[in-house]
């Protein structure tokens, strides 16, 4: 799995500190990672992106994004918006291709969820997947409407050939309702892919070293680390 691509459920669910995670947990396990953003929007120059943040938290990581564009808008809007040349699903696949010959482990994250528009011809993350023939992985939140979502997406996925490789928990609540508990169980089964991790509220906030060193504990092996789906059920069911 040299390239994975990380989708959501839609806009701040935890992709950036799941993908963080993900590239810890690989670090750990003695990969060299890369982390690419298709296309950053909503932060000026001098700010940090998504990509920085990744390894920011995740340390010995190289950090690049396409394109980034100053409105927190879909890309291909902020693009037009600003009279700037917008990111195609070409570009991501080259930018990805390119980092997977120099590293182990290259994690394309996307901008809001998998249908966001990229350019004017309506392209998307998931065209760059298909480009790539690269698994993707799916950041769902926790709660209420999550199950909606999550199978909107695993049904887009299928409906191009794409792999869904699992899915994540972006932000885990510490005192957990109902509905999320219910969740854990229903997640997977709407996916019709593992659920393969659950990252802790509050998780982006850590230090960066205490980071690195729990985030193992909250991926499944498939993603590098020791956490156990079954029991994590368990302990959470109603
Ligand atoms: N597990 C977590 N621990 C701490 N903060 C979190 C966690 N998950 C999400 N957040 C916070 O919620 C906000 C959105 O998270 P994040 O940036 O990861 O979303 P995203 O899905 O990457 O959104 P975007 O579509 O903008 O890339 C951020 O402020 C982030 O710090
Ligand atoms: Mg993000």
């Amino acid at each position: 799995m040299p390239i994975l691509v990380i989708t959501g459920t839609g806009t701040e669910v935890g992709k950036t500190v799941t993908t963080a995670a993900v590239a810890a947990a690989a670090v750990a396990a003695g990969r060299s990672v890369a982390v690419l953003k298709a296309a950053q929007t909503g932060v000026r120059p001098d700010e940090r992106g998504d990509a920085e943040e990744v390894a920011r938290l995740a340390g010995a990581v190289t950090a690049s994004e396409v394109a980034r564009f100053p409105e927190p808008l879909a890309p291909g809007t902020a693009a037009r918006r600003a009279g700037m040349a917008p990111v195609h699903p070409q570009d991501v696949a080259e930018a990805a291709a390119k980092l997977a010959t120099e590293h182990e482990l290259v994690l394309v994250e996307g901008a809001g969820g998998l249908l966001v528009r990229f350019d004017a011809a309506g392209g998307t993350l998931a065209d760059a997947a298909r480009l790539l023939n690269a698994p993707v992985l799916v950041v769902a939140s926790a709660g209420l409407g999550t199950l909606n979502t999550t199978e909107l997406t695993a049904r887009e996925l299928r409906a191009r050939e794409l792999e869904l490789l699992g899915v994540v928990i972006g932000s885990w609540p510490g005192s957990p309702d109902l509905a999320s508990r219910c969740n854990v169980a229903d997640l997977p089964e709407v996916a019709g892919a593992p659920l393969l991790g659950a990252v802790p509220a509050g998780a982006g906030a850590l230090a960066p070293a205490d980071f690195r060193a729990m985030a193992p504990s909250w991926l499944s092996a498939r993603l590098d680390g020791s956490w156990d789906a079954e029991a994590f059920r368990g302990r959470v069911a109603p």
